[in-house]
């Protein structure tokens, strides 16, 4: 397929080097483009300018966008910028280690930054609905020993809900899980779920 494909990748781990899960982002993209996918890329390392919501960017966000002050559009500049890269992008690639049996922290705050009432979801009498549409998303998730899908796993699962919540329904899940047992069989694994994931039942390169 030829069609312009936009990516937005974002990356969790704390590690600035080639870290697992970094790698097998590249190695997904680098997937996206053999199948010739036309690939505009922006990218996003979540370890920068980190922001946490509080008190002030909480009333700034209740507020309505043409009632709020200097101050209170600077206290949502940051969300304002990621949420233009959510919205360009045709398609997500995340990734992310698990710490702590969670997301880390830096893509916790990103999420708190982007879930915004009236942006990205919005209330109404049978629940929240998502508001960005046509979006699909790839999520890679490495672990030190913690077996994806099981009980202690409380970053797939979170991770599904919050893209749903906001609208990003088409989803797949690449995991290289238990890197600390078997790092080389986790790491063939992952890829070749990243190679199936894109190949058609007649092993023709789909995307
Ligand atoms: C702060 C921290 C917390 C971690 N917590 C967990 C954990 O709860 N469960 C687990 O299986 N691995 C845990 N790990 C291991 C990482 O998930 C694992 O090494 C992963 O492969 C790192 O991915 P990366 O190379 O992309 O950074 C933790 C690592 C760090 C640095």
């Amino acid at each position: 397929m030829n069609d312009k494909m936009r990516i937005l990748r974002l990356d969790a781990s704390a590690n600035p080097g080639e870290s697992t899960s970094r790698v097998l982002g590249g190695r997904l993209i680098a997937r996206l483009r053999q199948t010739g996918a036309d690939i505009e890329l922006r990218r996003r390392d979540l370890n920068q300018d980190v922001e946490f919501v509080d008190g002030d960017w909480i009333a700034a966000n209740l507020t309505a966008a043409d009632e709020r002050d200097a101050h209170q559009r600077e206290r949502l500049a940051l969300s304002d910028r990621l949420l233009e890269e959510l919205r360009w992008a045709d398609h997500i690639v995340l990734t992310t280690p698990m710490y702590n049996f969670g997301v880390p922290a830096t893509l916790k705050a990103w999420i708190d930054q982007v879930c915004r009432a009236g942006e990205t979801f919005r209330y109404t009498a049978n629940g929240p609905v998502g508001l960005l549409e046509g979006k699909s998303a790839d999520i890679i998730i490495t672990t030190g020993g913690a077996p994806l899908q099981s009980p202690v796993d409380f970053v797939s699962g979170y991770l599904r809900q919050i893209m749903s919540f906001i609208g990003i329904d088409r989803v797949q899940i690449f995991g290289a899980d238990r890197m600390n047992v078997d790092a080389e069989t986790s790491f063939a694994a992952a890829i070749d779920s990243i190679e199936k994931a894109y190949t058609d039942d007649d092993g023709r390169e789909v995307a």
